[in-house]
């Protein structure tokens, strides 16, 4: 028994090692616009390319006016100074509202985006406490081809646009 725990245990740590497993941390702000420095908003530690993570922190922002556009992203590792990020609606901070941070990864596992966004929450009714105030979804880089964004649109032999293209090359040979 201890045995087997022992084994499974060295093979998961090989494992991780040999996945070149690494654990990072990232701090998110939110930064109201008229706001001249940003504040905390979170601070989540993810391990990677497991995509395991924990919310270290979590701090609603405090903002002095409903309407105002508060901008949520992060500072750049190596890049010094440079904020990336979104902008939303003030509203979405609200109690009532399920806040979802979406860290975008890249092929090294950094963070290179964040997303936010925020939907109602919907009470059960019945007295017990609403879910969790932020979630965090974490979105890998997908590996693969690219996307042949510049590529003709290829159709097959039995297409329709085989046909339509017959009686447009008549027209211009007349
Ligand atoms: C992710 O999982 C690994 C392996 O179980 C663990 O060592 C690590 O602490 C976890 N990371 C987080 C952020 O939960």
């Amino acid at each position: 028994m201890m045995r087997n725990f022992i084994l499974v245990s060295v093979f998961l740590f090989f494992g991780l090692v040999l996945a070149g497993e690494s654990s990072q941390t990232v701090s998110v702000f939110a930064w109201p616009i008229g706001s001249s420095t940003p504040q905390q908003l979170a601070q989540i530690t993810y391990g990677y390319p497991s995509l395991n993570y924990s919310i270290k922190s979590y701090k609603s922002p405090s903002l002095s006016d409903a309407s105002d556009v508060v901008r949520v992203g992060f500072y750049r590792s190596g890049k010094e100074g440079a904020w990336s990020g979104v902008a939303t609606s003030s509203v979405n901070f609200g109690s009532d509202r399920q806040k979802k941070l979406r860290l975008h990864l890249d092929a090294h596992g950094d963070v290179y985006h964040v997303g936010f966004s925020a939907t109602p929450l919907i009470g059960k009714g019945d007295g017990s406490p609403q879910t969790e105030e932020l979630k965090v979804e974490l979105v890998e880089q997908q590996p693969g081809p690219q996307p042949h964004l510049n590529k003709p649109v290829v159709v097959n032999a039995e297409g329709k646009v085989d046909e339509g293209k017959e009686p447009e090359k008549s027209f211009l040979q007349k």
